[in-house]
């Protein structure tokens, strides 16, 4: 699948990096050339024989190594590849390539390199959520750098919390669709999905019965095509993608936040269930029975994001789809949906419980664009995504 591609990969000084050990495996087993090189803070964790074995390759360490600069000057080392990968990409690295400074060997070919690159932090949790981390992330995604991860999980530092680096497998898969030749190559593509769940006290909440399926079989078959995908999705049944930047929200809040950290972005799909409204002044302790009394719950509504988007006087993605789940007159709704939301598409498909769609693996779609609207024929909601994907792909051009 990645026959004759050629990796670059840096290797930081983090305890993830023995997991890059695994990433040039999977490469390799992939079909693809790895050249390794690790920064001196990455050597306190592998080795350079480790990796030159496993890559094949010899290990480039040291920007002022005569050898090195002789063999293979380090300008030509950055450009020699299809993709730049970083992993683990410590909060040190992402605050030399955001600010860049160049003064090692890594952070050199990074500012040097004319390939995309793609970036798997890792870190505490408190240093990735630190102002100054979040800065840099915001400006190298601005930048067009990609990024996989990092995840939830426990750390090697005992915390928990997001921070962790994604899974050698996932990483791989990014690399794949970074690399891929589709008709999206070089898009960057968001989709929300799943529900959202708005807290009344923190042990009970509002949510609804969208499995996220739709959206996620959406994400991944722009993926296929080649896209950058930013997934913003709720607490979901549906597994997230692979190969897509995963951010994972709870509530129609931190999901409007999500979605706008994540622009810019070419195309939009808005396939999230977001709850209209959320309790106006959640509990922060649990709300106790209490005999012969029942709570009164107060709403508020919640932001509109695909309105909001849509409604963007700068940085408006130049294809806006979003989705109308109705379950009467599903057409003139979903219609008059399109212009209330100032959406360009609009996915509609009638979820009454008798068709099964809410939560089943098949979809009847009707696409209301400015030129009308078409109605698919019942199919798997794979299906449905895959030929959404192809539409949204020729409508970027
Ligand atoms: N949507 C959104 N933010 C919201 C509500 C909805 O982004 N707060 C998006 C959904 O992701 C979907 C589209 O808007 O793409 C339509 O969602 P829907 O719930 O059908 O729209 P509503 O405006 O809530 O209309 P209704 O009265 O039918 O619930």
């Amino acid at each position: 699948m990645l026959a004759g591609k050629r990796v670059l990969l840096i290797v930081g000084g983090g305890i993830a990096a023995f997991k890059a050990v695994d990433v040039i495996r999977g490469l390799r087993a992939q079909g693809a050339s790895v050249t390794p090189v690790l920064t001196k803070a990455g050597s306190e964790f592998v080795t350079p024989l480790t990796l030159s074995v496993l890559a094949g390759s010899k290990v480039y360490q040291d920007l002022f190594d005569l050898t090195e600069e002789i063999e293979m000057g380090h300008i030509e080392l950055s450009r020699s590849a299809d993709l730049v990968v970083v992993t683990p990409a410590t909060a040190d690295l992402l605050g030399k390539m955001a600010n860049g400074l160049a003064n090692d060997l890594a952070s050199t070919l990074l500012m040097a390199t004319d390939k995309p690159v793609l970036v798997a932090p890792a870190m505490n949790v408190r240093m990735w959520e630190h102002p100054a981390t979040q800065r840099n992330v915001k400006l190298l995604k601005s930048d067009g750098v990609l990024f996989c991860g990092p995840v939830e999980g426990s750390m090697a530092c005992g915390e928990f919390g997001f921070g962790r680096m994604s899974e050698p497998d996932e990483i791989i898969a990014a690399i794949g669709a970074a690399l891929s030749e589709g008709p999206l190559k070089g898009k960057h593509v968001l989709v929300t999905s799943g529900p959202t769940h708005e807290p009344i006290d923190p042990v009970r909440y509002i949510a609804n019965r969208s499995s996220g399926q739709q959206g996620s079989a959406i994400a991944a078959a722009l993926v296929a095509l080649g896209a950058h995908v930013t997934f913003v999705t709720g607490p979901a049944d549906a597994p997230p993608p692979q190969g897509v930047t995963l951010v994972k929200v709870e509530t129609a809040a931190e999901m409007k936040t999500a979605v706008e950290a994540a622009l810019p972005a070419d195309a939009a799909v808005f396939a999230a269930a977001v709850a209209d409204w959320r309790v106006a002044s959640a509990s922060g302790s649990k709300i106790k029975k209490e005999a012969g009394k029942l709570p009164t719950l107060e709403f508020a509504e919640n932001p509109d994001i695909l309105k909001t988007v849509s409604h963007m006087s700068e940085g408006r993605p130049r294809l806006v789809v979003g989705f109308a789940a109705e379950t009467d007159d599903v057409i003139a709704n979903a219609t008059a949906k399109r212009a209330r939301k100032g959406c360009d598409w609009i996915v509609a498909n009638d979820v009454s419980p008798a068709t099964g769609i809410m939560g089943g693996s098949e979809n009847a779609v009707t696409l209301i664009t400015e030129h009308g609207s078409e109605t698919w024929e019942r199919m798997g909601k794979a299906e449905v995504a895959e030929r959404l994907a192809r539409k949204i792909a020729a409508a970027l051009g």
